[in-house]
């Protein structure tokens, strides 16, 4: 791996321990205005100290996001679908690999969907990426898409899908925690992170979720509705990074987001 390309992915994965809290605003970029990610910066700005990176898109980036804030940046740079299409997997590259070098980014995203009408697409886009990312030092993250099939998320399906992903050169994936997720680890050669998925009924589900995929070899998270749909974001991003980087139990966390929770209500 070039010195660039390492050193872009060592800005966002910590090299103390090789772990990473990202935070995941780039819901828009198919879904619109999702809820409490209306207005983009007033949802991140309170979350960005306490973020490893924060993916967005570019049109997010240059509207939303202060060039002097510190945060590494994950650009999605696949789209062209809405939530309106019945099959969201007909992506293509949204942005050039010139424009994320211009914005000084520090890796690129882009969603694959194995197994759809659109597998071989968003594969060969992946492809282009990986080319295009290798000739300029900028690090690929893949992403398992399932679209609205969230039924698809188990190991056998998601070994498959980020195992297709690492063959063809991605860096690190993005994919989803499933029971037996320690499989889909075991057969990926590159570093795993795990999205949250729609927001679960507890706080206690999302950092149960966090530890689990932690301990089964996840290097960390790229979440998102389960930190600011929640009421307390602040308190849930420093509980999921006490996992993530402190190894903190669940039940630690717990604490934890109770104690800052109920610190920022008699503020
Ligand atoms: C989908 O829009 C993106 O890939 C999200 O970044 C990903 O799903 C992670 O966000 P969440 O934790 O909300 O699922």
């Amino acid at each position: 791996m070039d010195w660039g390309l390492r050193n872009r992915l060592s800005r966002m994965i910590k090299p103390s321990d090789g772990h990473s809290v990202m935070l995941a605003c780039d819901h828009g970029y198919f879904m619109g205005p999702t809820r409490r990610l209306e207005v983009p910066r007033r949802t991140f700005e309170p979350l960005v100290p306490y973020a490893d990176a924060l993916a967005v898109t570019r049109g997010v980036l240059r509207t939303s996001v202060d060039p002097t804030w510190e945060v590494p940046i994950l650009l999605r740079v696949s789209g062209g679908t809405s939530v309106l299409h019945e099959d969201l997997s007909d992506e293509g590259l949204t942005v050039e690999m010139k424009d994320a070098l211009r914005l000084n980014v520090s890796a690129v995203a882009i969603s694959i969907f194995v197994g759809t009408a659109h597998e071989k697409q968003s594969l060969l886009n992946l492809a282009k990426l990986v080319d295009d990312g290798e000739d300029r030092g900028m690090p690929v993250m893949a992403i398992t898409a399932v679209g609205k099939e969230l039924e698809k998320r188990d190991a056998r399906y998601l070994g498959l899908a980020c195992r297709l992903a690492a063959e063809i050169g991605a860096h690190m994936v993005k994919t989803y925690y499933c029971e037996g997720f320690s499989k889909v680890v075991e057969g990926c050669p590159v570093p795993l992170v795990v999205a949250g998925g729609p927001k679960l009924n507890t706080e206690v589900d999302a950092f149960q979720l966090a530890h689990s995929a932690l301990a089964e070899g996840a290097i960390g998270v790229d979440m998102g509705r389960n930190i600011w749909q929640n009421d307390h974001p602040v308190a849930m991003i420093k509980a999921i990074r006490a996992i993530v980087h402190e190894h903190a139990s669940v039940r630690e966390a717990s604490d934890l987001f109770e104690q800052t929770k109920a610190a920022s209500i008699t503020a």
